[in-house]
């Protein structure tokens, strides 16, 4: 059995990573099907497992998807023109990660158990997907950045999803040479840490 505060130690570990500091090292075949096997071991709304892995590694479709992200940061700049660390931060790693992946959810075409009151269910279903993917990739040593600045209609046509795919994560996966011990947004103090007293109220 795990131990709880050791595992919650690991949970504390796991970081996002995007600054330049992804090694030009592969990430392994095996490793990466860790990777996938720990996203479909997630819980799913009616176990309806409503999720999509595509696995990118050309440099092409990566550039492009680049471009997309410099555009939907070009926005974001503007939106947050007052401040100065906005603007220096490093928000991707789409060209410096050796894999990029894109989750996706594909909407069923019946009924599913559970969705039929809370129509988003099947979306949050492959945000655990990613969160098993985050986990065991920091399992392995392998770092993970989650991309959010980008235009969906875009990115999944570069991807050449279906049409009823939608994005819900982006993922840049690599080795680094060490992981930080807090969230970069944290040390930058772009916001504080909230403590649980601050998320958490009983009714009893
Ligand atoms: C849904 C989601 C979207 C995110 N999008 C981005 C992003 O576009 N760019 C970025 O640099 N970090 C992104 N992050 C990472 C968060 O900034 C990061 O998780 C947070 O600052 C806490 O740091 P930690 O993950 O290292 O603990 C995203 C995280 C989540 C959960």
């Amino acid at each position: 059995m795990l131990d709880a505060n050791e595992f919650l130690e690991f949970l504390k570990s796991r970081r996002d990573v995007r600054r330049y500091d992804f090694l030009d090292k592969p990430i392994e075949g095996d490793k990466l099907q860790m990777i996938l096997k720990a996203a479909i071991s997630a819980p799913s709304v009616g176990y309806s497992q409503p999720w999509k892995f595509v696995i990118i590694e050309d440099e092409n479709i990566k550039n492009e998807i680049y471009k997309n992200f410099e555009v939907e940061n070009e926005k974001a700049k503007k939106i947050f023109a007052k401040s100065e660390l906005y603007k220096n931060l490093k928000l991707e790693g789409i060209k410096e990660s050796p894999l990029n992946i894109a989750v996706l959810y594909e909407e069923s075409d019946e009924a599913v158990l559970g969705m039929t009151s809370m129509k988003n269910m099947g979306e949050y279903s492959v945000v655990c997907a990613v969160q098993n993917m985050w986990l065991m990739a920091r399992t392995l040593g392998i770092a993970l950045g989650w991309v959010s600045i980008l235009d969906e209609e875009k990115l999944l046509e570069s991807i050449k999803a279906d049409k009823k795919d939608k994005l819900i994560a982006y993922l840049c996966l690599g080795y680094v040479e060490r992981f930080k011990d807090e969230p970069e947004l944290k040390t930058l103090n772009w916001r504080d840490e909230k403590s649980l007293d601050e998320c958490v109220r009983y009714i009893r």
